[in-house]
């Protein structure tokens, strides 16, 4: 028999309705049995499409009181995300909290110290690690035809968030966010070039502006230049000013040849060697997630299945953790128009 999770949603909005909630509602591991959200209608609208026997809440400390849950999956504005994961994970439930982790590394020391007391699991939702070219990627740079990573470029920009959720209006406070472009954005690609690479950053120096959103109290646009500890190079850069299209790439200069991504819908995974010379283009796997507008990675699937001990964890607390760390990094190194290094 398919084991299954009894998972709750809280927060609502965009991230919950385009990846989250569809992911779980058609994952055989999962059962959606609570939707929480301060604005019930938000609540209501997805039980409705997606799981009508699911109970509403609008205070997510009664849902956990209520014991209606063995797991709960965090979409909440980032300064959130910390308080509400500690209360769920006290409450003994596995948390699969949205990226950035939290607002700060003793945030996430709290969140992962909850998580060891309660024995439970705590997974960050750095879902880059899960599309399928970059699936294709991890196995293309595994497998050694590439040679040694010695250069990494990579960039995530859009139009922000106004384009994104127009209901979000906590994204440009820094009450509410804590950053702007560099972790909404930027925290994918800092936790990717880990992922890929299976390096770790040593020092970073970097930018970080607000360029053309003087009303907000976030910044807008990072961009960073980064030393592994090995002495690999790289550049990140996160962007809420790209406009009219969007830029979501990552590429390795290796010591036999290069490798392209670029999440395009359709677009191959492209190697180019230097011995003998050749383009080699990679599909990628199927996208997971059997319904109309999939993102393809099955995120609330991996969840469900990690907390029933089915597969590992496709981001533990630790690893998302580190990916925020290179960001606070970055800025430090912005504010204090110095090179920052990064302790392992
Ligand atoms: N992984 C990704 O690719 C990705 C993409 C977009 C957003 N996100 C992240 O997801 C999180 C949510 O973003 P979003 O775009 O869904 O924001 P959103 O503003 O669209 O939704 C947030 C929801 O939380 C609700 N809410 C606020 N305070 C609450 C509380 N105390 N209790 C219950 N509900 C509450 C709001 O009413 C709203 O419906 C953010 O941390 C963001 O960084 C991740």
């Amino acid at each position: 028999m398919t084991k299954s999770l009894r998972v709750a949603i809280i927060g609502c909005g965009e991230i919950a309705k385009q990846l989250h909630v569809p992911d779980l509602a058609t994952s055989p591991n999962a059962d959606i049995v609570a939707f929480c959200d301060i604005e019930t209608d938000m609540a209501r609208g997805l039980a409705e499409t997606w799981a009508p026997d699911a109970r509403i809440y609008k205070d997510y400390k009664l849902m956990l009181k209520d014991g209606v849950a063995e797991a709960v999956v965090v979409c909440l504005p980032n300064k959130l995300h910390a308080p509400v994961s500690i209360d769920a994970l006290n409450a003994g439930c596995h948390v699969l909290v949205e990226k950035p982790m939290a607002t700060s590394a003793a945030e996430c020391d709290k969140m992962l110290a909850a998580a060891k007391k309660a024995g439970k699991q705590l997974l960050v939702n750095q879902c880059q690690r899960l599309h399928p070219a970059h699936l294709k990627a991890k196995e293309v740079l595994d497998s050694g035809i590439l040679g040694k990573v010695l250069h990494v470029t990579a960039m995530f920009g859009h139009g922000g968030p106004r384009e994104w959720s127009p209901r979000g209006t906590w994204f440009w406070k820094k009450s509410e966010a804590r950053f702007g472009a560099m972790a909404d954005l930027g925290v994918h690609k800092a936790d990717l070039i880990r992922y890929l690479t299976g390096k770790e950053v040593a020092e970073v120096c970097g930018f970080v502006e607000n360029c053309n959103n003087p009303k907000d109290d976030v910044d807008d646009n990072m961009v960073s230049a980064i030393r592994f500890t090995d002495g690999t190079v790289g550049t990140l850069a996160a962007s809420w000013t790209v406009y009219g299209e969007s830029a979501d790439f990552i590429s390795l200069h290796c010591a036999k040849g290069s490798l392209r991504v670029r999440l395009w819908p359709g677009e191959p995974v492209i190697a180019h060697l230097q011995h003998p010379q050749c383009e080699i283009s990679f599909e990628p796997p199927e996208p997971r997630g059997d319904y109309a507008g999939s993102w393809g990675l099955d995120a609330g699937g991996s969840f469900a299945r990690a907390c029933l001990g089915l597969e590992p964890p496709f981001c533990p607390g630790e690893e998302g953790k580190k990916s925020l760390e290179l960001i606070l990094a970055i800025e430090k190194a912005a504010q204090t128009r110095k090179t920052v290094s990064l302790k392992h």
